[in-house]
């Protein structure tokens, strides 16, 4: 290993210095001075030349993908948001408010590596050894090729790697991991970032796939550098609910796939599993003719989703009415009660407005926009919507439903779990062949006018 030296290098001109200064001596900015890790082994030039480092130029087609060299986590829905499993040498980060999650899905993924007779290293930097067996006996690991290692020195853990050469390494979690010749302290800026390189560099040489767990801050931003992003390969944002059971994995970035997909699992007293069939849970429980509830199509990836939307509109205090959303975007939902008030004639200014997606699902894609407008019609006129209809479409500022993509997806799914009537944007209709839905009625319509008197029938 190299001797690891730290200096203050200013952001702004690169001026180095080694004690921390607050003004720049170089070009006089301030507050520019971040510390950096500088390694003093130098490879002297012509050494450098012959390593792989600066391999010659090479055609893209002789160059072997590395398509096999996936492996499956054992998790269906963790499988789908990698991108169809784990990529050899990739850097995974698995960020998530505490106590979603990350650390038992993770002890459940080492778990399946070990009953498949692989060697996976377990290091922990935030509980002690006897917390995690307590956790892996609760989910049932037999851990036969489980190493566990409680320890938060950055380069003893890379050293044990390349001595141990395991399958896989978990690190729980990145802000309690440091550099000893660093000043800052753990969690911090510079650490984390440092820290997240080494172990890349380690993972790069050694080919092995390593999944880095990171907090995140009061803005559900992963704590520490923006840059961490930068550097990973795969970003896994964990979400959902902690009162609710469900929890939604989601790819923010991913050099192996595509950041579409979700994976969707349920947290049980034997630790998370796979929900195959999310629409079907989602939309459990549904109360019946009741007003202000629809049921939603979105595309998550390439899965359509079912969920109910649920509009309450009641009357407000004086002038100041309240809006809220659950699971929307509130100025989306802003806009469409204006629509809704502008081109349909619906007044909302003296009423509160909430909406709620129910089982913490968000959406964010403008095809719910039918959805959400016609559960707040239909909680304010009072008028239950046909509890096997589902309706999906774009909103446009002049009250028209624009066409959405995937009709023929969204609407395949709605007739698999038992759906009678479909409200879909009339100029989407030339792309759905109707013959393909014996079972399922599919209304066309122009406009916010039109869908409501196709939804109150
Ligand atoms: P954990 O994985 O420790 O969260 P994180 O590492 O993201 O902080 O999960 C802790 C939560 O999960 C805790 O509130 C208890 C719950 N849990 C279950 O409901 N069932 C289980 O089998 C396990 C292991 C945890
Ligand atoms: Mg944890």
């Amino acid at each position: 290993m190299p001797k690891l030296k730290s200096v203050y290098i200013c952001s702004e001109c690169g001026y180095e210095s080694a004690k921390w200064c607050g003004k720049c001596p170089g070009c006089g900015e301030w507050n520019s001075m971040n510390e950096e890790i500088k390694e003093t082994v130098k490879i002297a030039p012509a050494a450098a030349r012959n390593t792989t480092v600066f391999s010659s130029p090479q055609l893209i087609r002789e160059i072997d993908a590395d398509d096999e060299k996936r492996c499956s986590t054992g998790s269906k829905e963790l499988d789908r948001v990698l991108g169809g499993g784990l990529v050899k040498g990739s850097v995974v980060l698995l960020g998530g408010d505490p106590g979603i999650g990350k650390s038992t899905i993770l002890m459940q993924v080492c778990s399946h590596l070990s009953d498949e007779g692989k060697n996976v290293l377990y290091v922990s930097g935030e509980e002690s050894k006897r917390q995690i067996k307590l956790r892996s006996s609760r989910l049932g690991v037999n851990g036969e090729n489980i190493y566990l290692y409680t320890q938060t020195d950055c380069q003893t853990i890379c050293e044990i790697i390349k001595e141990q050469m395991p399958e896989m390494v978990v690190i729980d979690s990145i802000q309690t991991i440091s550099i000893a010749e660093l000043n800052s302290s753990p969690g911090s800026v510079t650490q984390v970032r440092e820290s997240t390189n080494m172990l890349m560099r380690t993972a790069k040489t050694t080919e092995i796939p390593i999944i880095i767990v990171g907090h995140v801050n009061k803005d559900g931003a992963i704590a520490g550098p923006k840059v961490l992003e930068h550097i990973v390969d795969t970003v896994l944002y964990f979400e959902g609910d902690k009162q609710m059971t469900y929890r939604i994995l989601r790819a923010v970035k991913n050099r192996y796939g595509s950041t579409n997909e979700i994976g969707v699992l349920e947290m049980c007293d034997k630790g998370l599993f796979d929900v195959e069939n999310p629409s079907l849970m989602l939309l459990s429980g549904r109360p019946k003719n009741v007003s202000g509830t629809c049921v939603a199509c979105a595309m998550e990836g390439s899965r359509p989703i079912l969920a109910e939307v649920q509009g309450l509109v009641c009357s407000g205090g004086y002038g100041n009415s309240r809006r809220m959303s659950t699971g929307f975007d509130y100025n989306r939902m802003s806009l469409l009660l204006a629509v809704l008030e502008k081109r349909a004639g619906y007044s909302f200014s003296n009423s509160d407005a909430y909406i709620n997606v129910v089982g913490g699902l968000r959406l964010d894609e403008p095809a719910v926009d039918l959805a959400v407008a016609m559960s707040l019609v239909s909680s304010l006129k009072d008028f239950p919507i046909d509890e096997q209809t589902i309706a999906f479409g774009e909103l446009g500022l002049a009250g028209e439903i624009r066409s959405v993509s995937h009709c023929d997806l969204r609407i395949s799914e709605a007739q698999r779990l038992g759906f009678k009537r479909c409200i879909v944007p009339y100029y989407s209709l030339k792309h759905i062949n109707k013959s393909n839905y014996p079972d399922i009625e599919i209304i066309g319509v122009k406009n916010v006018r039109e869908a409501v008197l196709a939804l109150s029938r």
